[in-house]
This record gives structure tokens, C-alpha cells and sequence, in this order.
């Protein structure tokens, strides 16, 4: 369990001397004095609009641009230690996973909150693998894009295309309904990603191999060409196992918070994913990982590190795939990143780009700018470098992101569902603009 505090909410009725929890808060601007419950470490904010100065107030509301400070959901799907490093599934830590677990099996533990059984697993793999066939009509609507187009464009659409070739997935209520588009939705993601990819290179599309493992299908759906059936590299086929491990959820980022969301609002779970992918596009978020090699290759040598670096001390540019909203230490992912990313290498030979990559992080461990801030590589400093080595051109790495997140963020999204305490996301502001004015006919406008 985390170890955040988790207590009764305490009343100032309490006998004397025990401890209360609530926080005795008092408004300077009235002199009041009031007593806000504490569970979990955290207060409702809803507990503040009791805090006015006039009767007629509307009452106190907490302001938090982009969330730094607030939790906008219990959960117990991922633990995240940032000061630690600590990453854990369900209870399990990440490392072990990585080094124990396949991807499918972190898949069904994440979305059932327990390991399957062996009975549960090849259940859990059969339904996947027999969903992972997509509508012929979909390669009509693929085939439309340029062939330049960026594959996470192509993918966010046809996901939400996905919605109107299942319109039961609208009974978001019904866990047959949610089970069913479950299977769908990571059965059908790597065959939507590769297809996306076989057209940008204007190669014909690679049907699934229902004899091959999740990533054994995905490779041969992407690199099979003439031959009868495919077989991917074991070494290859199980770093990307790993990796797909590693990024399969991280609580409320951007993309998760996306998916519940809109997901709120009650609409199927394939726009909400359309929704959540988009999120993850960002170069903030997974869109990093593309932006990390580009940036290595801006760089182009050792010898230019030092003066990227200046420019970016400067506030001129950003470290991609450094920094976390929070890891304030080593990302936990990022370590095991950068020993897979070795093992591709005895396979596929030694990405040049790894020697840049280390000389960044080398002076960003010691150089205060970084050091001050907090700053650490991330899940997508080190990623990019094993994609590159396996093939994938750059606008693949977000999708590669997007492919395992997408068991997170259905978690995600079935949790909320399923959370009495959950409705529609509706934010409140704190307006800053214009009081009532009249309108002005246009003949009178300066
Ligand atoms: C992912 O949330 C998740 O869990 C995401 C993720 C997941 O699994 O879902 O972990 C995946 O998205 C990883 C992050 C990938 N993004 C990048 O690598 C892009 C580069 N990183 C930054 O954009 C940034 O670090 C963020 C967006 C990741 C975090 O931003 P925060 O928490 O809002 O931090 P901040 O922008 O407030 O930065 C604090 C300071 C600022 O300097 P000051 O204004 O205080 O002087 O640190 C600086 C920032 O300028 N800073 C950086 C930096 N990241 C932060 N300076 C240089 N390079 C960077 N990368």
C-alpha cells in the first residue's frame, strides 16, 4: 500500500489530547477559524468554499495549473515513488516485471489487478490474439493518408475510426461490452501501428501471425517480406517485450488524464484512446522519444555536447528525455532502458548516437543547472536509441509508446468508470477578465 497516511477523517469533537485529523485553518481577512478533515494526507477542496468573507461569496477554491499539487483520483493501479525511484504495478516493483514478466502478463495484471494463472493467461492470450485482425475497410481509410504522413496522426484516427465499426462499445457499464473492447483495443493497436507503418514505406500490408507471441506478431507485421512465415530475432522480440513492460502505465500523466477525461463523459472507450494517444503525441510526453534522437542527431558528436548543453542552460532549448513531473531521481525505467538497449546492440551493432546520448547525461549529472532542478533521464532518453536500432524511423517511436500505455490506460479509464466518488471531469477557473461591458457598433471601434 502506499505509505501515505491513510487515517479516519478526524472531528474536533475528539477527546482532548488525541490527535484530530483536520487542519485548523484561520482567515486572516475575518478572523474565522475552520476545521478542514485530512484522509490520505490530502483535504477536499470542496471543504474550502465554506471559507468566505462575505455570505453572498461564491467560497474558496484551491488553484493548481496543470495539477503540480493535486490528486484528481484514488487509485491502485501504479506506485510511484519520484524521490525514490520507485515504480510498481499493482505492488509489483517494475524491475521485477522486466526481468520475469511478458507484456501480456503485465497487460492482465494491470487491467485485473492480479498475476493470472496459467489457466487465466492463455485465456487472456488467446482473446488477444484472436482480436488482433482489423476491418478490411480500414486499409481504405489508411491508404488514404500521404505517404509522409506521421504514423501517431495515422493511428490516432483510425483508433477513433474503430469506434464506428463497434458501436456496442458504447455500453460502457456492461464488463462484457468493456472485456470485449478490451481485447480489441490491444489486440488491434500493433496491427493498426504496423499497417500505418507498411504505408508510409508503400509496402503491402503484413496480416497477424496467430502462431507468434504480441511482439514476435508485431515485428513480423512490420519487417516480414518474402518469406513464408516470419521469425523475429528472440533477442529482439524480447526487448521489445521489455520495453512494452516498462511503458505499459505511470498513473495520472498526460495521456492517462486524457483517457479519464474523456473518458468521463461517458462516450466508448475507442475515443477516449484516440483521445489519450493524442495526449501522448506531445513532445512533453511520448512524443519525447522522437524528439530525444532528433535532438541527438542536432547534435551530431561529443565535441558539439558541451554547447548544447550551454544552450540549453541558456532557456534557449530543453534536454529531451530529461526532467519528470516526478522522478526528482534516476527514472527507474530508464536504467533498465539503457542495459536492453546494449543487448540490442550485440544484436544489431552499436547505435553511434549511444556515445552523444552518454556525454549529455555524464555533464548533466554533474552540472548545477541540472543537478538543481532535479533533472534525470526519463523513460524516453534512452528508448530511441533501441528503435533506431531495430529499424523503426523516428515518427515509429511514439507509437511504440502509445502500443503498451494503451492496457494503462484502459485500467485507467475502467477505474474511473467503476469509482463511485467519479463523474463528469468539470473544472472550475478563476476568471481574471473582463467585467460587464455593453457592446460597441462597429463604426464606434478604435
Ligand atoms: C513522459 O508524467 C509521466 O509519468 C510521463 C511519462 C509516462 O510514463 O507517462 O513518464 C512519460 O512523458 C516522460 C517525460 C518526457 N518528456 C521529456 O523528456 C521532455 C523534456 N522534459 C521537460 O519538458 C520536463 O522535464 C517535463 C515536461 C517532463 C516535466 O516538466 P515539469 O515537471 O512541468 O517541470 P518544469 O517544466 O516546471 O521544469 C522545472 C525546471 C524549469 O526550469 P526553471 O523555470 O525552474 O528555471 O526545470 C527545467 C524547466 O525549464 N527543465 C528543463 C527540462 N525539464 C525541465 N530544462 C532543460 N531540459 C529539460 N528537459
Amino acid at each position: 500500500m502506499n505509505p501515505t497516511k491513510s487515517a479516519s477523517v478526524g472531528n474536533s469533537e475528539t477527546p482532548a489530547g488525541a490527535r484530530r485529523d483536520t487542519l485548523s485553518i484561520v482567515d486572516n481577512r475575518t478572523g474565522r477559524q475552520y476545521e478542514i478533515p485530512v484522509k490520505n494526507d490530502t483535504i477536499r477542496p470542496i471543504d474550502l468554499r465554506q471559507i468566505k468573507v462575505h455570505e453572498s461569496d461564491f467560497g474558496m477554491m484551491s488553484y493548481d495549473p496543470a495539477f503540480a499539487n493535486t490528486a484528481s483520483c484514488a487509485s491502485k493501479i501504479t506506485y510511484i515513488d519520484g524521490d525514490k525511484g520507485i515504480l510498481r504495478y499493482r505492488g509489483y516493483s517494475i524491475e521485477e516485471l522486466a526481468e520475469k514478466s511478458s507484456y501480456p502478463e503485465t497487460a492482465y495484471l494491470i487491467l485485473h489487478g492480479e498475476l493470472p494463472t496459467s489457466e487465466q493467461l492463455k485465456e487472456w492470450n488467446y482473446h488477444i490474439t484472436h482480436h488482433t485482425f482489423i476491418h478490411e475497410s480500414i486499409k481504405k481509410f489508411l491508404d488514404g493518408f500521404h505517404y509522409d504522413a506521421h504514423p501517431m496522426g495515422m493511428l490516432i484516427s483510425t483508433i477513433a475510426a474503430l469506434s464506428t465499426f463497434y458501436p456496442d462499445a458504447k455500453d460502457i457499464f456492461n464488463p462484457d461490452s468493456r472485456r470485449k473492447q478490451t481485447y480489441r483495443l490491444i489486440g488491434k493497436m500493433p496491427t493498426v501501428a504496423a499497417f500505418a507503418y507498411r504505408h508510409c514505406l508503400g509496402m503491402p500490408f503484413v496480416y497477424p501471425d496467430n502462431d507468434l507471441s504480441y511482439c514476435g506478431n508485431f515485428l513480423n507485421m512490420l519487417f516480414r517480406t518474402t518469406e513464408l512465415q516470419y521469425r523475429p530475432n528472440p533477442t529482439l522480440e524480447r526487448a521489445l517485450d521489455v520495453l512494452f513492460i516498462l511503458h505499459a502505465d505511470h498513473e495520472q500523466n498526460c495521456s492517462s488524464t486524457a483517457m479519464r477525461g474523456v473518458g468521463s463523459s461517458h462516450v466508448d472507450p475507442y475515443s477516449a484512446t484516440a483521445a489519450a494517444t493524442a495526449a501522448l503525441y506531445g513532445p512533453l510526453h511520448g512524443g519525447a522519444n522522437e524528439a530525444v534522437l532528433r535532438m541527438l542527431v542536432e547534435i551530431g558528436s561529443v565535441n558539439n555536447v558541451p554547447a548544447y548543453v550551454k544552450s540549453v542552460k541558456a532557456g534557449e532549448k530543453l534536454l529531451m528525455g530529461f526532467g519528470h513531473r516526478v522522478y526528482k531521481n534516476y527514472d527507474p525505467r530508464a536504467k533498465i532502458v539503457k542495459r536492453v538497449a546494449y543487448e540490442v546492440f550485440d544484436v544489431m551493432g552499436r547505435n553511434p548516437l549511444i556515445d552523444i546520448a552518454l556525454e549529455c547525461e555524464r555533464i548533466a549529472l554533474e552540472d548545477e543547472y541540472f543537478v538543481s532542478r532535479r533533472l534525470y533521464p526519463n523513460v524516453d532518453f534512452y528508448t530511441g536509441l533501441i528503435y533506431q536500432s531495430m529499424g523503426f524511423p523516428v515518427t515509429m517511436f511514439p507509437v511504440l509508446f502509445a502500443i503498451p500505455r494503451t492496457s494503462g490506460w484502459i485500467a485507467q479509464w475502467q477505474e474511473m468508470l467503476l469509482d463511485h466518488e467519479q463523474k463528469i471531469s468539470r473544472p472550475r477557473q478563476v476568471y481574471l477578465g473582463y467585467d460587464l461591458r455593453s457592446y460597441v457598433p462597429l463604426d464606434h471601434r478604435s
